[in-house]
C-alpha cells in the first residue's frame, strides 16, 4: 500500500514525486549508467547530509573518494568476490568511515560541550562507540542526499575493513564502515526485482 503524502494534513511535507525519488522508486544501483559523477555533485550531497542530526552534533562521518584505477584496485582487494566488479567499474566509490578522533572538533561543533573533549580522550571505548553509531546514522542521510542531488547509490559491505583501514586510511584515525558506489540515476540501476518491505503493522508496537 502506498500512502499518498498529499492526503496528509500539513503544508510542510514533501510532495509525492520527491518521496518517489528519495524512497519509493529509488533502488540500490548495481549496473552503472554512463556519465561522470563530479566532485561538485558529491559535495552537494555531503552539504545536505551534514545537516542530519547526530549525538551532541558530533558528525563523525568521513569520506574517502575513490577514483583512480590504482585506488579502485586497492579497495577491490578488500571486498568480497561478488562486490569486486562493481568497485572496479562504478563511476566513483565512496568509503564511508568513522573518525575516531572526532572529539577534536567539539569546540567548533558543540562549544557548550567542550568538557567532553578531555572525557572522550580518556575513554577510547566510548569514543569509538559514538564514532561508529553516529557515522552509520550519517551514512543513511548520505544515501538519501545522493538521491536528492540526482545520483544513485549502491551501498556494499566491506569484507576486510581492517585491511581498508591499513591500506587506504593509514594515518587518518578513520575506521571504514561501508562502500557506496555512486552513479548517475538513470532507470532503476538494477535487474533485481524490488523486494518486499515490512509494513507498519509488522514493524511497530504501540504502548
Ligand atoms: C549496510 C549495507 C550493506 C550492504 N551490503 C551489500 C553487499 O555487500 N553486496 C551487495 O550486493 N549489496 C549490499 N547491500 C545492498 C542491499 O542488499 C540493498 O540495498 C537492499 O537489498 C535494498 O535494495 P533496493 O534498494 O534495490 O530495494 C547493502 C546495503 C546496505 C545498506
Amino acid at each position: 500500500m502506498t500512502i499518498e503524502l498529499s492526503a496528509l494534513p500539513t503544508d510542510t511535507r514533501i510532495d509525492d514525486a520527491t518521496a518517489d525519488l528519495l524512497f519509493r522508486e529509488a533502488r540500490t544501483v548495481r549496473t552503472f549508467a554512463e556519465g561522470e559523477v563530479t566532485d561538485e555533485q558529491l559535495e552537494a550531497a555531503y552539504d545536505l547530509a551534514k545537516w542530519g542530526p547526530t549525538a551532541v552534533n558530533f558528525t563523525p562521518l568521513r569520506l574517502l573518494v575513490v577514483r583512480t584505477p590504482e585506488a579502485r584496485r586497492r579497495l577491490a582487494d578488500h571486498m568480497s568476490e561478488g562486490n569486486v566488479e562493481r568497485v572496479l567499474t562504478a563511476p566513483v566509490s565512496l568509503v564511508l568511515a568513522a573518525d575516531t578522533r572526532f572529539h577534536q572538533h567539539i569546540p567548533t561543533l558543540a562549544p557548550h560541550m567542550t568538557a567532553m573533549v578531555g572525557m572522550l580522550e580518556g575513554n577510547d571505548e566510548q569514543r569509538r562507540a559514538f564514532a561508529t553509531n553516529n557515522s552509520w546514522l550519517q551514512a543513511g542521510y548520505l544515501i538519501l542526499a545522493l538521491r536528492a542531488v540526482g545520483l544513485a547509490a549502491g551501498p556494499m559491505a566491506i569484507a576486510d575493513a581492517a585491511g581498508v583501514d591499513e591500506d587506504l586510511l593509514a594515518g587518518t584515525g578513520w575506521t571504514s564502515l561501508l562502500v557506496v558506489n555512486v552513479a548517475q540515476a538513470e532507470g532503476s540501476g538494477t535487474t533485481f526485482p524490488r523486494a518486499a518491505r515490512l509494513g507498519w503493522d509488522q514493524a511497530t508496537t504501540t504502548v
